[in-house]
């Protein structure tokens, strides 16, 4: 029970933290930091991640990003070329990083025509031009005019104000492959592999017409997404389905757009697809307003795979869409830039600005095992298609340093997996100096260890997909002032202190023979794992490197076997190391994959979250691929279980619908597991022995109340008793007095009463007005508010002392936390109840439907399909939701439909109910955003 002080202390507080957020939210500076206020207000959200901040195209969430584009008529998106903010959403992992002055003016052309709506991003679109120094900087254009006007004037050169669209340029190669050195593709006939698929018969007509009513829903569905994308949302990257608005995340180039090209094409939606190709053609990869840096993951798998998808699936080489492999080179050759390091492993969130890409760069000491692990696919298709062996390469050394790590004696804790974080920067900073590198290795290092700290406070966020990591480009720094980006110039280079403070270093600081800094050398080393990475699972951030390896091998024809070895040691770490079955009502003999912490660095000192994770649900898809063509039918029925799983986390819920993050209780053994109930209250209450102290301590402190309140009420009643004594007494001395007054005043004057008795009369003698204090009815007047009145104790009611507050017990406590926080049986924490629209688990259903042809996975999946369409669908399209464990319908919607929903969710449903020859995986494989890549014949 609250009681009143607590009350008081709650809203002062409230009270304190309400005029605070008023002051931080005046600032937009300190925008995130009054979210930051939000979520600790709300223990609810505490442990859930960030919620995106405003994006950049909502102007009316937050005026300080009144600037950015703004839907105009038809579409035409109104933006300034000023830089937003930089993004803080939670696939960005970039960090703000100061805008420099662009090196590279290029005239403006005009708006781009033929695409419905314009471009969302326009790249050599008219813009307004930037404005005078003098002219605040976020100053939007104010009207469509305006802007129309400037755009009429552009390709011409006006006054003062110039344009200013920054474009990517090919930087200058630091450390390029020689063409005799470059792994090249392998190349020969494909290895015989194992079917995939399930052998499928004819098909029942009944079965047929169910089967073919569903995918006309799915479908039908995919329609409202597309068309609510491209009402409201065309050429940006996502649609808000609920407020009908846009945002752009992955640089504005349509990630949606790009994302969705192979499921338009497989339903069937021609024109649809056609649209979105004209559009596709206008997208300039070589610039965006909205982030300083490319999240070169998500762009790969989304921007890259989508078009070489799309190309793919539209007949390839024999099909009528050249312009999508043409769009594809162009954006793998902006990518093909974060190679260029000494050791060829990527940077992994590429400032483009050709200000940043002036000096050497290595790749970060905290790079993500998936943001790394993620590009061979994609890059390997493209040298399919193309002939060209550099992005084969790139990708190959990738490979060879995750082999080399997963070969090397001790390197991670669990042979065959690696820590999340590993260090890819090649510098290895313990090695003793050798003689020859003494004075600049010294330097490198200590400039690492200063970049290193520089980056790691906020790199500890991680998110859905990649890691947390921000990239360490070694001196590659704004403030650079010229675009010298020869070898031979060194005035580029800043670095030391210097570079921290963003002042230039005014003496040219020495080079090598090579052009490099003269500090540029370190003593080598391969991957290792870095930064804070002792914790290994399947989950985020590092999902989908495991996925790649057998997706790779069958995208090579079966003709590089280490990717056979690699997805084998992994398979087997998994299983030894991380697979558990959950403790739950009706014991469901599934499995899940647990996060291990490594404290010691090895195996041997492990401890776990048991936790329960949408995105870890790809691996039962990737167990029964592997197991089918590496002949391991073990995996595969490892991968039934691991489905099942998450079928079982879907259909616990409330809503139907798993969360982005639970955790459950294992089951001691996996083999012999009976519910335990005792068991699962003392896990969902840890603290049961404290609880019982507590209890104990409590009925002591109440017997000792009650004893005190017992004293106080016979203290009292003896007061009382006392009181009454003396008032009685009073009252008849009173009356005494009063009746030998009365005797007096009779004796002495004669009466002077005119109305009745007990009307208060003026009376006529000056005595009697003195005495004014006689009341006219006699003492019955005297009542207890006079008593009060005068100087006596007033007959006060007895104030106790509170009784002590009862603890919960265990059971209480267990129930209250069970109601509050809707816990499913089974279940011990529900830490983020979101379900964004993800696809890993339908995913997995569809991979065992097409292995196993067994259609009770269609019926699993057709379950999924309806509780999430009833969860997240809005008007213009659907929304991730808030909370998988209310049942209550309309739920609570985010505004956001990222593009995977199209790309990958959509996809997988329409896939479950299509007849199994379209994208057979004997003929297609696909990456983890769901796009088919055509394997070798
Ligand atoms: C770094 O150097 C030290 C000392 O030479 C060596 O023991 C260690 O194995 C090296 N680390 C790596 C990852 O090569
Ligand atoms: C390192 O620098 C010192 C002076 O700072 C110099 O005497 C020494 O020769 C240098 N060593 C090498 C290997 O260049
Ligand atoms: C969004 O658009 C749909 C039509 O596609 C409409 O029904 C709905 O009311 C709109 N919502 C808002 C917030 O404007």
């Amino acid at each position: 029970m609250l009681r009143l002080r607590r009350y008081r202390m709650l809203l002062v507080c409230a009270f304190v933290i309400t005029v605070l957020l008023y002051h931080v939210s005046k600032n937009s500076q300190w925008d995130h930091s009054s979210e930051l206020w939000h979520s600790k207000a709300d223990p609810h959200t505490q442990t859930k991640p960030k919620s995106p901040p405003p994006p950049a195209s909502r102007p009316e969430h937050d005026h300080d990003h009144e600037h950015e584009s703004e839907h105009q008529g038809g579409g035409q998106p109104q933006k300034s070329q000023h830089k937003p903010p930089p993004p803080t959403y939670p696939d960005s992992h970039g960090r703000p990083v100061p805008d420099p002055e662009p090196t590279i003016r290029i005239p403006q052309l005009k708006t781009a025509d033929g695409v419905k709506g314009g471009y969302g991003l326009p790249t050599n679109a008219a813009l307004p031009p930037k404005p005078a120094a003098t002219v605040p900087d976020r100053k939007p254009p104010s009207n469509h005019d305006e802007y129309q006007n400037h755009g009429e004037n552009a390709g011409m050169q006006v006054d003062a104000p110039t344009p200013t669209t920054v474009h990517w340029q090919k930087p200058y190669e630091w450390f390029p492959v020689p063409e005799e050195s470059l792994i090249m593709l392998p190349t020969g006939k494909p290895k015989s592999i194992p079917a995939v698929q399930f052998a499928f018969g004819e098909e029942s007509p009944a079965a047929k017409e169910k089967r073919e009513l569903r995918l006309a829903k799915v479908k039908v569905e995919a329609q409202r997404a597309w068309s609510g994308y491209k009402e409201f949302a065309w050429t940006h990257d996502e649609l808000m389905p609920v407020s009908n608005k846009s945002k752009d995340p992955f640089c504005g180039w349509a990630a949606t757009l790009v994302d969705s090209l192979d499921t338009l094409w497989l339903m069937g939606l021609k024109d649809e697809f056609d649209d979105a190709v004209k559009a596709v053609k206008e997208i300039d990869f070589t610039t965006t307003p909205y982030r300083e840096d490319i999240p070169v993951f998500e762009t790969i798998i989304r921007y890259l795979g989508g078009l070489i998808a799309a190309y793919d699936v539209t007949g390839a080489h024999n099909g009528k869409y050249r312009v999508l492999l043409d769009k594809a080179l162009e954006l793998a050759e902006i990518l093909m830039s974060v190679f260029d390091t000494p050791n060829r492993l990527p940077i992994l969130y590429y400032n483009w600005k050709p200000a940043f890409n002036v000096n050497p760069k290595r790749a970060s000491t905290g790079s993500g095992v998936a943001e790394l692990g993620t590009m061979s696919m994609e890059f390997t298709r493209l040298a399919q298609l193309t002939g060209k062996d550099k992005y084969y390469d790139a990708i190959a050394r990738i490979t060879d340093a995750f082999e080399e790590l997963q070969n090397t004696e001790g390197a991670t804790a669990i042979p065959g997996i690696f820590p999340q974080q590993l260090d890819a920067s090649g510098c290895n900073r313990t090695a003793p100096l050798p003689s020859t590198l003494e004075n600049s290795s010294e330097a490198a290092q200590k400039q690492a260890i200063v970049d290193d700290d520089m980056w790691r406070a906020p790199r500890g966020y991680s998110n859905t997909y990649g890691g947390a990591a921000d990239d360490i480009e070694t001196n590659a720094q704004p403030g650079a002032q010229t675009a010298d980006t020869g070898p031979g110039s060194n005035t580029g280079f800043h670095r030391g202190p210097q570079k921290r403070d963003g002042l230039p270093n005014s003496a040219p600081a020495p080079v090598n023979a090579k052009g490099l800094p003269a500090d540029w050398e370190c003593v080598p080393q391969g991957l290792t794992g870095g930064g804070w990475g002792g914790s290994y699972s399947m989950g985020g951030s590092q999902d989908s490197a495991y996925e790649y390896f057998p997706k790779q091998y069958l995208m090579l024809g079966g003709l590089e076997p280490k990717y056979r070895t690699m997805h084998e040691k992994t398979a087997d770490a998994v299983k030894e190391h991380l697979l558990f079955r959950p403790m739950a009502e009706g014991d469901p003999d599934v499995l899940f994959s647990a996060k291990a912490f490594s404290t010691g660095g090895t195996a041997g000192k492990m401890s776990y979250e048991w936790e329960v994770t949408h995105l870890t649900c790809f691996l039962g898809g990737m167990f029964g691929l592997g197991g089918k063509i590496f002949d391991r039918p073990e995996d595969v029925e490892v991968g039934k279980k691991l489905t099942d799983g998450c079928v079982w986390a879907y259909e616990s819920m409330p809503a139907g619908v798993m969360p982005e993050h639970s955790t459950v209780l294992p089951c001691k053994k996996p083999d012999d597991c009976q519910f335990d109930k005792a068991a699962w209250y003392a896990s969902l209450d840890p603290n049961a022995e404290h609880r019982e102290s507590q209890m104990a301590d409590y009925y002591t402190r109440l017997a000792e109340w009650k004893e005190q309140v017992e004293e106080l009420k016979k203290q009292d009643t003896e007061r009382r008793q006392a009181e009454e004594r003396k008032r009685q007494a009073e009252a008849v001395q009173k009356a005494a007095e009063d009746e030998e007054r009365m005797r007096r005043l009779v004796d002495n004057t004669t009466p002077v009463y005119e109305g009745t008795p007990g009307q208060k009369s003026e009376p006529s003698s000056p005595e009697l007005k003195q005495k004014d204090t006689l009341p006219a009815t006699g003492f019955q007047r005297r009542d207890q508010r006079d008593l009060d009145a005068s100087n006596q104790k007033p007959m006060s009611e007895l104030v106790l002392p509170p009784a002590p507050d009862k603890p919960l017990t265990h059971q209480e406590y267990v129930a209250q936390r069970l109601e509050n926080e809707n816990i499913p049986s089974g279940f011990v924490t529900l830490n983020d109840k979101r379900y964004i629209l993800r696809p890993e688990a339908i995913e997995s259903v569809w991979y065992m439907y097409r292995i196993t042809g067994d259609p009770s996975w269609q019926e699993k999946g057709w379950r999924m399909f309806e509780a999430v369409v009833r969860t997240t669908q809005t008007d213009a399209g659907h929304s991730a939701i808030r909370d998988v464990t209310s049942k209550e319908l309309p739920a609570d919607k985010e505004d956001s439909m990222e593009s995977f929903w199209l790309a990958e969710t959509l996809k997988y449903f329409y896939l479950l109910f299509e007849t199994p020859d379209v994208l057979s995986l004997d003929e297609w494989v696909l990456n983890t955003e769901a796009h088919p890549f055509r394997r070798p014949t």
